[in-house]
């Protein structure tokens, strides 16, 4: 099936980063507590997983190298893990089989996942579908893809942030440089600074707005704020900003019963 054009970016720029999350994923894959986001917020503070997973059914969309699934699989679950790009998945693998995980891994978009309706209890994304997909794709396919009841949670970029993120590329300053309303699609192709990849992100009404209109309850909503001790700028978002305005997400959504 042909993808979208952005899936197909996000293929090509995700299998030529792949080898730089390689020792991150191998990190993450041994750390038996998880942490959460650019800021690795403590699980208790996040609580993004059940603390519980026996017997529910996974899926995590847009794995990357897996660790949130071995994450779930250490809690019980029976794990699907889907990945557009082939890099991450091999690394994902590998370490799947090092760790004797059971975990099932797919290659493919997570806004056409290849499983019947209502196959799964739970799904989640840490920066994966939740950031690389479009939510008006990708939202109704995790619905499609939940039992009634079933819950998807998931972390991404605040939108405050992204009305922030300078045209050109660079990182984000204490200006509003991009339209909050309306926000939608922000892609990087031709960025002076490194370009590549397309991202997803949507005002806090819209994303309000679309969980109603696919029968997603909101269980929470959280605004993750870096701790004193963040420094430096891991990605594109400097430590200061983050302590004082959030610049990460968190929903816990439950489809209606
Ligand atoms: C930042 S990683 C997320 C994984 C991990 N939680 C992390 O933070 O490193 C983003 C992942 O989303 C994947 N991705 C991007 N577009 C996708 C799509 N359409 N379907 C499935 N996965 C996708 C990329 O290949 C990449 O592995």
């Amino acid at each position: 099936m042909t993808q979208p054009d952005y899936v197909e970016e996000n293929r090509r720029t995700w299998n030529e980063d792949a080898p730089n999350w390689v020792a991150a994923g191998e990190a993450s894959w041994a750390s038996e507590v998880p942490t959460w986001g650019q800021w690795a917020i403590p699980d208790d503070e996040v609580g993004l997983l059940p603390a519980d997973m026996t017997e529910l059914t996974a899926i995590e969309l847009g794995c990357g190298t897996g660790y949130v699934s071995r994450w779930m699989e250490r809690r019980g679950a029976s794990v699907v893990a889907i990945d557009v790009s082939e890099g991450q998945l091999a690394t994902a693998k590998r370490l799947g089989e090092e760790h004797g995980s059971r975990i099932e891994w797919l290659h493919g978009n997570a806004e056409t996942v290849p499983y019947p309706d209502g196959f799964f209890d739970f799904a989640v994304s840490e920066y994966g579908a939740a950031l690389w997909c479009d939510p008006y794709a990708w939202i109704p396919e995790a619905v499609r893809l939940l039992r009634p009841g079933g819950r998807l949670s998931f972390l991404t970029n605040s939108p405050i942030v992204t009305s922030c993120f300078p045209m050109d590329g660079s990182e984000a300053g204490f200006k509003l440089v991009r339209p909050y309303f309306g926000q939608h699609m922000f892609d990087w192709t031709s960025v002076e600074i490194d370009p590549g990849g397309v991202e997803f992100n949507l005002a806090i009404s819209d994303w309000f707005s679309l969980f109603r209109q696919h029968g997603l309850q909101v269980v929470d909503f959280l605004e993750l704020q870096a701790p004193e001790s963040a420094t430096g700028t891991p990605f594109v978002v400097p430590a200061d900003w983050a302590k004082s305005h959030p610049s990460e997400i968190v929903w816990k959504l439950r489809k209606k019963p």
